[in-house]
């Protein structure tokens, strides 16, 4: 295996197809324990169990699109793979964190991938987008923390995410509601943009896609009308937050190229994370994902050579991007939050919330979900009613004044 320095996907041979299937022992042998697992142990394994479901998904896609029997066939040789990967992941989070728990560490993805990727942007308006959104699962976060603070017998919010992510009010989740219209982005351009906003946006839309996916499914779990609610808003701004990144991507991409640029992915992504990883199980897990997918990356390349005939190496990054790094962003986000907290957006761009006219269509939208009760409000109200102040995790005062009194519900 090359170091970090030399690494380049293309020039690794990687596992072959045929010795990459495992057998129902090595893909459920292996859980975390919840009480002593590294919290960015806990985060890498979220994101990548998102992006070894958009890997499946994405083939599963793909194949609907396909005429040709032979590509069809190869596509589900390494879909299969894909899923088995998919499940060896997942199933190293164990059964006694609950789902409240592990949605803390979704959130915590959420905001220190986000983070990251807007740090490492060398593109503005991608950078301005990640940064835009970073804010809003920030808010998320404080209120699944303020739920869970409520719940007996179960993790502090603050230990889940090891002190090295704070949990306060961001961009107030009653107000991220927008018109689908205005969740719409510029996409980037492959041919222009530099490879490390490539890999950002494909990280972003995968772990978005699967945060969404996962609310879709557990919103029905609880019998608590807030949790519920809560649940069932905070998966409408994941919605929102998938056509927000997805709408970023390059249109242009064809299925074919895109099939190389998801293995390409992949191989860059488990690569960081078998650098930084602290567990050395889950280590082995990464390093042993890696060499298969740089096994499904040759196959892409010669079945791109085949049916797209040409060489992928015509769109394909010149060079292998820095590694992705799940880290603290305390600082960062902190002045993210000072100086963004009351943008919205209009159309493709982002503005102040203020400037917008009293007829624009964000007010009639906002009037319509918020009728009535407001879950991630209900929420926080309840936490002061109970407890006399809200639940948060913070290293100094909020850095929004209006923000800074913790018995009253924050909003806009
Ligand atoms: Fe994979
Ligand atoms: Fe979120
Ligand atoms: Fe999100
Ligand atoms: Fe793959």
């Amino acid at each position: 295996m090359a170091k970090s320095s030399s690494f380049n996907p293309l020039q690794e041979k990687g596992m072959p197809l045929d010795k990459q299937t495992r057998n129902w022992r090595d893909l459920t042998a292996f859980q975390y324990k919840k009480q002593e697992v590294h919290p960015y142990t806990r985060t890498r394994i979220i994101t990548m169990n998102g992006i070894e479901v958009d890997a499946a998904i994405f083939k599963h896609m793909m194949a609907r699109m396909t005429p040709d029997p032979d590509l069809k066939k190869a596509l589900a040789v390494t879909r299969r793979i894909e899923q088995q990967q998919q499940k060896a992941v997942s199933g190293a989070i164990p059964g006694n964190e609950s789902t409240l728990e592990t949605t803390i560490g979704y959130e915590q993805v959420a905001v220190d991938l986000t983070a990251w990727c807007a740090r490492n942007e060398p593109d503005s308006y991608m950078r301005q987008a990640y940064e835009f959104a970073l804010l809003e699962d920030f808010d998320h976060l404080y209120r699944y923390a303020n739920m869970l603070d409520m719940q007996a017998g179960t993790m502090k919010a603050e230990s889940i995410v090891g002190k090295l992510t704070e949990i306060m009010p961001g961009r107030p989740t009653v107000a991220e509601h927008r018109h689908p219209l205005d969740s719409i982005r510029k996409p980037m351009d492959m041919k222009k943009a530099a490879p490390i906003t490539m890999m950002n946006v494909m990280t972003l839309v995968a772990a978005e896609q699967q945060t969404m996916n996962f609310y879709m499914n557990v919103a029905n779990q609880y019998e608590d009308p807030i949790l519920r609610g809560l649940y069932t808003e905070i998966g409408m701004i994941e919605e929102q937050h998938v056509s927000h990144y997805e709408s970023l991507l390059d249109p242009t991409c064809t299925w074919l190229m895109c099939m190389v640029m998801h293995e390409f992915h992949e191989s860059w992504l488990y690569h960081a994370f078998m650098e930084q990883e602290v567990d050395p199980r889950v280590k082995k897990l990464w390093e042993m994902h890696l060499d298969m997918e740089l096994g499904h990356l040759q196959a892409a390349v010669e079945l791109y050579k085949k049916f797209g005939k040409d060489d992928p190496a015509a769109f394909m990054p010149k060079e292998t991007p820095a590694p992705l790094t799940f880290e603290s962003n305390i600082e960062y986000i902190r002045k993210v939050i000072e100086e963004q907290v009351q943008l919205t957006a209009d159309g493709t761009e982002f503005v102040p919330v203020d400037s917008l006219a009293g007829d624009h269509r964000y007010h009639a939208y906002q009037a319509q979900v918020n009728a009535g009760m407001v879950p991630s409000q209900e929420v926080v109200k309840k936490h002061i009613s109970q407890k006399g102040e809200d639940y948060r995790f913070v290293t100094a005062p909020h850095p929004v004044k209006r923000f800074q009194d913790r018995k009253a519900v924050p909003e806009q």
